[in-house]
This record gives C-alpha cells, structure tokens and sequence, in this order.
C-alpha cells in the first residue's frame, strides 16, 4: 500500500485556461527568452535560422533583435504555416525583403541550400507540431478530429493511411512501438492488417476505432495518443531529418555560432542528447566539433507551464561550434 505510485492530483492545466491561449490562434512560442538568448550571442546581425517557423512566434521575436541588415530564414513543411506566416509579416516582406525569407520545405533541405559554409549565426528548432495542426484538427495529425489519415506536415511524400495500406505487420509494430512506446503495439499491428483486408483505413476516426477496441477503456485516450504519435513520426521521418539535420548544419555555422533545440518526447530529446555528445567528441581536426553548454536540458518554469501548457514537457538543449 505504502509503495503505490503517488499521482499528483492538481488538474493539468488546459488551453482553454487561459484566454492568451484562446485567442492565440498558433503556436504560443515556448520558452522564448531562453531560445532567443541561446541564439542570438553572435549578435544582431548576420544570418539566422528558424527551421520550424509555425505560427511565427520564435520568427517574430528573432526579427524584432534582429538589425535590417540581417537575415532570418524561416523554414515549414506545412503550406498553411507560410500562409499564415506571409500575411503576418508582410511589411518586412515588403518593405524589407533582404531580412526574412519564408521557404516551405523540410527543414533539412537548409543542409542542402545555397548557404556557405561558416555564414550562420544560430540555427532554432522547435521540434513537433504546432497547436494549430493539432487543435484545428488539420492533417489528421490528432485523434480529436475525424479527418483523411494523412498525417504529412507537407504535401510531399506517403499518406498515413498509403503507409498503413502497405505496411507489413512486423514494421507496423516495430513503428508502433519505437516511435510510440506503445505497450499494445503488436495487438494493435495485428488488428490494423487484419482490418485493412476488408477495406482501407481512410480516416482517423477509423483508426481510432480500432485502437480503442484492443485497449481497455482506461488505457485509450494515452494509447491513442502514442499510436498517432508514432504514425506522424514515421510518415514524416522526423527522427531521420533530425539527426540528418544537426549533423549537416555545423559546417554551415560560424564559430561560436549556436544550435538550439527544443523536442516534446524523449525520442527526439535523446537523439539531440547522443548526436551532440557524438560530435562534441570527436578528435578529428578536418570535422568541426561543438562545446555542449546544457548538460540536462532546460526545461520551462511552473509559471510558463501553468500559462501555456504545452511547454510542460519541452526540453531546450544548445550547443556551440568550437
Ligand atoms: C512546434 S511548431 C513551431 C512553432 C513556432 N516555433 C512558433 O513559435 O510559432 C513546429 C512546426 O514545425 C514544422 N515542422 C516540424 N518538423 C518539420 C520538418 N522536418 N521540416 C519542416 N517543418 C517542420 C511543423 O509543421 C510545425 O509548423
């Protein structure tokens, strides 16, 4: 009796707590003071990149230090994000247009755009999906909303429900299970393959079904939670651009240039972690190495969670290029 697990009872705090919140349509940027911080030590010129512009509240903040000389390169893979972003900055778009560019792409591709080596000054991102994918149901990223199983940040690439059509059950359960931690991933493999025999799974709601039915009541909402958690990471191969995308970036960083991440999960954060101690390591001259300045990740205070819950479990880890 005296061993059980003691639950804190305070009631998570909820976006509708709070009317900021409410009337913040986006993203409300998390941990904005110790980002930009981290960030912006070379100064407030030079070039700068936000990889995951979202709402655009990082990307405000940044242009706002940020002297008309400099420039910040804010990328999204999602269309509606750069609408959203065109609009709300477009006297700088317009009257400025040498210090933002707006790109909708992947964030991996700045690795692969004409950015010379050693030209950036600090580069953010800010890891997952934005509020607005998940609260206005678009993309079918969230289990609330009865949408086409989609699940792409971007139009590019494999549909969720393309991937679930074609997936064997063991990839199936090894997605459900490295990418969600699913405890009932392999029941909830077999079911999927078992049911997409009689006909497809188009929507979430479908695959909402299903899962509920392999998973007693109590357990559904977190295993749906984690099960559509692992689906948007696998369709979007986002562990893959993350690491491909911190490894590619040092090259292009100035010296005593920052790299700043702030992940949601413990996947992302220990993928950030071990590839940051991998090249914090490395001996080799010809590679440029980074200094780690966070030890255990910043984590934000109970005043930012209490206002924005969302930031609860996000983890901000910055590291330098030596
Ligand atoms: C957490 S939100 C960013 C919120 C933003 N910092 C703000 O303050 O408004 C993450 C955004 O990154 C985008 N995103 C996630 N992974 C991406 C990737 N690999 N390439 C491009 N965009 C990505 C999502 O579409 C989403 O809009």
């Amino acid at each position: 009796m005296g061993s059980k697990k003691q639950y804190k009872s305070k009631r998570r705090p909820r976006v509708a707590d709070n009317p900021e919140l409410q009337e913040y349509d986006y993203h409300l940027p998390v941990m904005l003071k110790e980002c930009l911080d981290a960030l912006m030590v070379l100064g407030n010129h030079g070039v700068y990149i936000d990889g995951t512009l979202g709402g655009g509240g990082h990307t405000s903040h940044i242009l706002a230090r940020l002297e008309n000389d400099g420039t910040l390169i804010s990328y999204d893979a999602d269309p509606d994000a750069i609408a959203h972003c065109k609009e709300k900055f477009h006297e700088i778009l317009e009257q400025t247009p040498s210090k933002l560019s707006l790109r909708q792409s992947n964030f991996v591709s700045m690795i692969e755009d004409a950015i010379p080596n050693d030209s950036i000054s600090g580069v953010l991102l800010d890891l997952g999906v934005s509020s607005r994918q998940l609260d206005k149901g678009q993309r079918g990223i969230s289990y609330r909303f009865n949408t086409k199983l989609d699940m792409r940040f971007g139009p590019n690439g494999q549909t969720a429900e393309e991937l679930l059509q074609t997936v064997e059950e063991g990839q199936l359960h090894h997605i459900l299970r490295g990418f969600g931690e699913e405890p009932f991933a392999r029941i909830i493999a077999r079911r999927i393959i078992e049911r997409r025999r009689a006909a497809p799974l188009q929507s979430t709601y479908d695959l909402r079904l299903i899962i509920e039915e392999c998973v007693p009541p109590h357990l559904a909402s977190k295993s749906l939670a984690r099960v559509f958690q692992a689906l948007r990471i696998a369709v979007n191969g986002e562990l893959d651009v993350l690491e491909a995308t911190i490894r590619g970036i040092i090259p292009k960083l100035k010296k005593g240039g920052r790299i700043v991440i702030m992940s949601y999960h413990s996947l992302e954060d220990r993928i950030v972690k071990h590839v940051f101690k991998e090249l914090a390591s490395k001996q080799d001259d010809a590679i440029p190495t980074i200094h780690i300045l966070t030890n255990k990740p910043i984590e934000a205070s109970e005043e930012e969670i209490a206002r924005n819950p969302r930031a609860r479990t996000a983890k901000l880890r910055i590291a330098e290029k030596c």
